[in-house]
């Protein structure tokens, strides 16, 4: 499996960047985590060698994630069967020779609302968080240079080895390691994007603090997460559950969040989109099962969540490490 990662290609490309070394340790790093691995994680990787032999004629990854090239029936099944066998889903959609991975986010959507903002033409780009990858590939799309992500969920890195199957030679390299596992002060991405991960953290200026520490003198980041309403020292701690998730813990306003960084040492921080999820956008599918944002409002008033918090609205910040 570590010979699908392509490290070699990764290695090649940090080649003379401040990330040389970091990148010259993750085979060690890598080989060591497979080694404990995770249960389901052979089940998984089978359905990524189950993937047929298809070649790619057409790719668009900046109007959205579709590739398609000559295929037969038999071969369009045996493709469905394998990327059924990493269901669920939840990122995407992503479009491969007519199968349509109808994922329980329109992932889509929040990227139309975060890339009007971004000039990542030419940049190296580390994504934390990155799930299956879905938002890396839009990032190459949109004119990166690398694009690295990192996310401990191994069903999300085989979610992601499926789509490099197809693409091979794209500068894009998904690593399964949390962000504590990066090294402190790598100071070589030029974009660090963060979307989706803030609220999970126990203590999320020290977060703040380590993305700064991820990015080169004027790098940029991109930070995505749930917010409510409120003046600089709003913030919602939820006493229990968030929407059914157990691990939320922080969710600052848009002022408060904007001191945060800037009590974190970030500049010209700016908030370029507040939305509320709606329930087209986070839903169950085919491709993935299980309950979503509609069975987490309350059913009498969707500005509610069962636990009668605010309803799941999410900003996106941009600022600079000076
Ligand atoms: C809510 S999802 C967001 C995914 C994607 N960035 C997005 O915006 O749609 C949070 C992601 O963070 C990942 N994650 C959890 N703990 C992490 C850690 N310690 N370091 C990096 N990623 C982590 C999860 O596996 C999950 O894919």
């Amino acid at each position: 499996m570590i010979s699908r990662l392509d490290l070699d290609a990764l290695q090649a490309a940090l080649a003379g960047t401040p990330l040389q070394d970091w990148s010259a340790g993750l085979p060690g790093q890598i080989d060591a985590k497979l080694a404990i691995g995770h249960g389901d994680l052979a089940r998984w990787y089978g359905a990524v060698q189950a993937l047929p032999e298809l070649k790619v004629e057409q790719l668009e990854l900046l109007h959205n994630f579709s590739f398609n090239g000559r295929y037969d029936e038999p071969m369009r099944a045996t493709l469905k069967t394998a990327l059924q066998g990493l269901i669920p889903w939840r990122k995407g959609p992503f479009h491969l020779f007519d199968v349509h991975v109808d994922t329980e986010w329109r992932s889509d959507w929040k990227w139309q609302r975060v890339a009007p903002y971004l000039d990542l033409k030419g940049k190296r780009v580390l994504d934390v968080g990155c799930g299956n990858g879905y938002y890396m590939w839009r990032m190459l799309g949109a004119g990166a240079d690398s694009v690295v992500g990192i996310d401990p969920n191994w069903l999300f890195l085989c979610q992601f080895l499926a789509m490099k199957n197809y693409l091979p030679d794209l500068p894009v390299w998904h690593l399964p390691l949390a962000f504590e596992e990066l090294p402190r002060k790598l100071q070589g991405f030029d974009t660090v994007f963060s979307m989706g991960v803030l609220y999970h953290r126990r203590s999320p200026i020290d977060h703040l603090i380590d993305l700064k520490d991820c990015l080169v003198k004027d790098g940029e980041l991109v930070l995505e997460t749930l917010v409510v309403e409120g003046d600089a020292q709003q913030v919602l701690v939820p006493e229990d559950r968030y929407a059914q998730m157990r691990n939320v813990w922080f969710l600052p306003s848009v002022p408060a969040l904007e001191l945060w960084l800037r009590r974190a040492g970030f500049v010209d921080v700016r908030c370029v989109d507040v939305s509320t999820t709606s329930v087209e956008e986070q839903r169950s599918t085919e491709w993935m099962r299980f309950q979503s944002l509609p069975e987490f409002l309350d059913p009498a008033d969707h500005s509610r969540t069962l636990e009668g918090l605010p309803a799941p609205s999410r900003a996106v910040l941009i600022a600079r490490k000076p």
